[in-house]
């Protein structure tokens, strides 16, 4: 089936990125001089995918206000004789459509994708996770949406990681490795580093079955007591196979001040040349 609806999950409340996402979603604190809920619909945008399902929390209008038509703006910088910034003003509103569930109450990732099920209906569809950006040629989403058309497993983009970052993550039980691809034979949500069962993460960015909604609407709280799509997933690892993507791109975790930091120096220095001044 081919893969035309993406969730995008908002909501969180952004604990790491405090004090600033008191009042700025944290989904629209810049990388360089763009938010991150930008890289993450251009990504989908560009793999096909036309339809975005927001799962936001109540006072995030500013994330949908983004990508409003603005003609105010667009002549501001045609006098200004700006026509690059012009196209871009024009390209966002037309990336994609965007529809806006609101998720009353934080209660995990498991729970903010089971908000987009009327929306989604039964169908395929994916997810990108705006904290975890990756830069690529070809768009991450994309790839592994074209591996889960040709082999209806689930597809979970996955990296190796440093030892003091899995206690973090969703972790994988790998199989056979083909290069590209790993077999993903179990999953586990936050291991402590004694119990993880290798360093290879889930990095956000899911192509899941509709079959997961049924899936999370049955499991319980897990890690940090909150229903966790990682639990779902391996609830349905009985019915469909799942493979890990080693996507290819670079990966920033922009969800804290570091990584934001960090992928917006990457970005002005590969895109503009930009070095720090002693
Ligand atoms: C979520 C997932 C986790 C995954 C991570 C990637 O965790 O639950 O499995 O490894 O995203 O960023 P969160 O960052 O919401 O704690």
């Amino acid at each position: 089936m081919r893969i035309s609806k993406a969730i995008i999950p908002v909501a969180g409340l952004g604990t790491r990125f405090l004090p600033v996402s008191i009042s700025v979603p944290k989904s629209m604190i810049p990388v360089f001089d763009r938010p991150p809920i930008h890289f993450s619909v251009q990504e989908a945008s560009e793999s096909g995918i036309d339809h975005i399902i927001l799962v936001a929390s109540e006072g995030q209008e500013a994330i949908l206000k983004y990508f409003d038509k603005r003609p105010d703006l667009e002549e501001a910088v045609t006098n200004r004789k700006n026509p690059e910034m012009l196209e871009l003003l024009r390209e966002i509103p037309d990336m994609a459509d965007i529809s806006v569930v609101i998720q009353k109450e934080q209660l995990g990732l498991g729970h903010a994708i089971l908000q987009a099920r009327k929306t989604i209906g039964e169908q395929d569809f994916a997810v990108l996770l705006p904290d975890d950006l990756i830069l690529s040629n070809r768009p991450t989403i994309g790839e592994m949406c074209s591996i889960a058309e040709e082999t209806n497993n689930m597809v979970l983009a996955v990296r190796e990681v440093e030892e003091e970052a899995v206690p973090n993550l969703g972790i994988v039980n790998q199989g056979n490795d083909f290069g590209n691809t790993v077999e993903v034979l179990g999953m586990v949500e936050k291991p402590s580093l004694e119990t993880a069962p290798s360093n290879m993460a889930i990095i956000g960015r899911y192509v899941l079955p509709a079959e997961i909604f049924e899936a999370i609407q049955n499991t319980p709280p897990g890690s940090l007591g909150e229903i966790q799509l990682t639990d779902g997933m391996i609830a349905l690892l009985n019915t469909f196979d799942c493979t890990g993507y080693k996507f290819t791109g670079t990966h920033f975790d922009v969800g804290t001040p570091f990584g934001m930091l960090n992928a917006s120096l990457h970005i002005a220095k590969t895109q503009f040349g930009f070095d720090l001044k002693k």
